[in-house]
């Protein structure tokens, strides 16, 4: 499947999916880019001095705007010929902005579109390891969370073979999983008394808002979750049609989660 040897570039290397693409990438020339690698996405000269003899990229960009995108992809495409992008399911503005601006290019691409993350749940790493109770609204939104494992097998697969260039690939997990059965879960797969306690969304995006997340994205989130209780994101085969393996469930997550949910 390798063929000639040679260099990919993974932003986010540092972050869930990133981190899984470099260590799923064993027998290529890896380049992780992030600010702990001392490269900044917000500093362009930063990116093009990392794309020396890079071939393909596989670009997380980890921004609720495109501001920038464009002459970093231009650096990009003066260098490599793929890209592989992590977007995101159900077309969040900044998402379908990016996915235009590499259509633009003329590089190959991919796009990944994946449903609700299972690492969202770190977020409460910090509570179950010290109180056991997480705070959340809308504890019967249900998701098909995706284990990052299986959004980067399908990633590698779109940067190794030819097989997947032009693909805009809907990714999810097994599953349909509740937050109250996400925590009770972590709770088995930990041994810990675990309690959800929910939020009314106005207390929610308080806590959001003192958090630092910018107040549009809070009101777009909130409205989206308040949507999933009825109308889940789909469940959809692509992670198993591109890798071969069935998808991962939110228990085998948590499972090879432990060690963050306990002290
Ligand atoms: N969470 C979800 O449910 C969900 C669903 C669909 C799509 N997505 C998309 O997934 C992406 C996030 O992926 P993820 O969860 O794997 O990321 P993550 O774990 O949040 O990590 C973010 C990565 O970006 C790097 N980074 C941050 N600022 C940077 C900068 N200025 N320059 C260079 N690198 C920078 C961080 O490393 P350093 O700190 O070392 O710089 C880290 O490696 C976002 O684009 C999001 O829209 C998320």
């Amino acid at each position: 499947m390798h063929g000639e040897p040679m260099t990919i570039l993974v932003t986010g290397a540092t972050g869930s999916v990133g981190g899984q693409i470099v260590s799923q990438l064993r027998e290529e020339t890896v380049r992780p880019f992030s600010r702990t690698t001392g490269g900044d996405l917000t500093d362009v000269d930063s990116v093009r001095a990392a794309l020396t003899d890079v071939d393909k990229v596989f670009l997380v960009w980890p921004f609720f705007h495109t501001e920038g995108l464009g002459e970093v992809l231009d650096a990009i495409a003066e260098r490599a010929k793929r890209i592989v992008y992590l977007s995101s399911a159900g077309a969040p503005e900044w998402a379908r902005e990016a996915e235009e601006l590499i259509e633009q290019t003329g590089l190959e691409w991919t796009f990944l579109q994946p449903t609700g993350f299972a690492a969202n749940a770190l977020h409460w790493a910090d509570d179950i390891k010290t109180h056991g109770v997480v705070r959340t609204p809308f504890g019967d939104m249900s998701r098909p969370h995706i284990h990052e494992h299986d959004m980067a097998a399908v990633g590698v697969q779109a940067l190794l073979t030819d097989k997947h260039v032009g693909a805009r690939y809907t990714l999810s997990g097994p599953e349909l999983v509740t937050q109250f059965d996400q925590v009770k879960i972590i709770g088995e797969v930990t041994g810990k008394d675990l309690r959800l306690e929910e939020e009314t969304p106005e207390e929610a995006r308080a806590r959001m808002l003192v958090s630092g997340w910018p107040e549009p994205l809070v009101d777009s989130a909130l409205e989206a979750w308040a949507s999933m209780v009825e109308n889940p994101e789909p469940i959809v085969p692509t992670v198993e049609e591109v890798t071969g393996r069935p998808a991962k469930t939110f228990r085998e997550w948590a499972r090879d989660h432990l060690t963050d949910f306990t002290p």
